[in-house]
């Protein structure tokens, strides 16, 4: 039986949600499953702006065909080649004889790619400022490169000021009902997963998001109709600020984050006391996180949230410890920037985290290091504790300026 949700009087939601699935891409957990949206314009031409994942795909066709009610699908708009949204692709040709599938030229060479499909007549390929007239909607297409992959296109429809947008502006999290923004509390529950989705999926990519941004900025945006996650249709200035800063990678959280490795607890104490002080000094917020714990996605996120970092992290194996040797090379390989990180390393024999870990810091792009860098020798001594007091003292001092 059908489940679909009106838009607007010519556009129809067509998504889903997969509450089984444990990763993401096979590497994100979502704890509260994945959504998958599908939009179906109906005017004097119908046009599908992408499809759905494998795992929703039967409710999906099922949705689509009570949403056309009796029509014929004219176009499907691929914006995005990812499976999460093409695992329709070869039923819908065979289901809709007439369907042409309009998308970038590297959309079309992957639909190739993933499905050996020889799309022929039935392939139209768009490019920037490109338009495809519906009859009242005329959708005008602009290039998105990276935001996720190179081929994708975002759409904007004039007529009532829609933006499908894509991957941006989504989220990780089923969609219960409520498909729009304004119809849950988003900034309580819903803040962190666009973070977290927009950090570890996007992340790296921050000038190719500014630059979408820069081109929606010309545009009478009304509704933003992302791949994933709720509709915006108030209040949007607030994802688009949120995006301003991920994309810039400016810190929204004026605190401190404390990241640590610890195996017998000692690095853990370290952090504990830092944490303690920072907050009897008066910062509010401040986060510990325990990085053999907390999944990377997470820390990786909370990273790009807060203003100053401290990574305390074991010597082990003559190495950083491998849980915080995971969260640094992730935060360089998303590009982060524009951080200012205190260091605490531990060591009973040869304390070389430390090290370590600043030459990994030092190498990623506008990263200071505060000094000093506290140093353990197996436990905290009285004289770490004057040190983690100098650290926090730091620390204030940079939250200050
Ligand atoms: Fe939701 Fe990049 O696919």
């Amino acid at each position: 039986m059908h489940n679909v949700r009106t838009v607007n009087e010519d556009v129809i939601w067509l998504g889903a949600s997969d509450r089984r699935i444990a990763l993401f891409e096979n590497a994100y957990p979502v704890p509260k499953g994945m959504s998958y949206n599908s939009y179906l314009i109906k005017d004097e031409k119908t046009c599908l702006m992408d499809g759905v994942d494998t795992a929703v795909l039967t409710k999906f066709m099922a949705n689509l065909e009570f949403a056309l009610g009796g029509r014929d699908l004219d176009y499907m708009v691929v914006q995005h080649m990812e499976p999460d949204h093409c695992a329709a692709i070869p039923a819908l040709l065979s289901k809709y004889s007439n369907l042409k599938i309009v998308a970038s030229q590297k959309a079309l060479d992957m639909i190739k790619q993933f499905f050996d499909i020889d799309l022929g007549d039935k392939a139209m390929a768009i490019k920037e400022a490109d338009t495809l007239n519906l009859g009242k909607h005329e959708l005008k297409f602009f290039a998105a490169p990276m935001v996720h992959w190179p081929e994708v296109m975002v759409t904007y429809d004039a007529k009532d000021g829609l933006l499908f947008s894509a991957d941006a502006f989504g989220e990780f999290g089923s969609l219960d009902g409520g498909i729009f923004a304004d119809e849950v509390d988003w900034e309580r529950d819903w803040l962190d997963e666009a973070r977290r989705y927009y950090v570890n999926i996007v992340g790296k990519y921050g000038a190719q998001t500014l630059a979408l941004l820069n081109k929606a900025k010309a545009l009478d945006i009304k509704m933003i109709l992302p791949l994933h996650g709720h509709i915006w249709r108030e209040n949007l200035d607030l994802i688009i600020g949120k995006y301003q800063s991920w994309a810039t990678y400016t810190p929204e959280e004026n605190s401190v984050a404390i990241f640590y490795g610890s195996i017998y607890g000692n690095t853990e104490n370290a952090a504990e006391i830092l944490a303690t002080k920072l907050s009897e000094k008066g910062v509010r917020n401040v986060r510990v996180y325990d990085v053999s714990k907390t999944d990377v996605s997470e820390l990786v996120s909370k990273a790009f949230q807060y203003k100053a970092l401290v990574f305390a992290s074991a010597t082990y194996n003559g190495e950083i410890f491998d849980g915080m040797h995971t969260l640094i090379t992730d935060l360089k390989n998303h590009n982060l920037s524009k951080r200012t990180v205190a260091l605490i390393d531990n060591g009973s024999w040869a304390a070389i985290a430390g090290k370590k870990m600043r030459e990994m810091v030092e190498s990623m792009k506008e990263m200071t290091v505060l000094e000093p860098v506290v140093s353990l020798k197996s436990a905290v001594s009285e004289a770490n504790v004057a040190e983690l007091e100098e650290l926090a003292d730091s620390l204030v001092d940079l939250l200050n300026q």
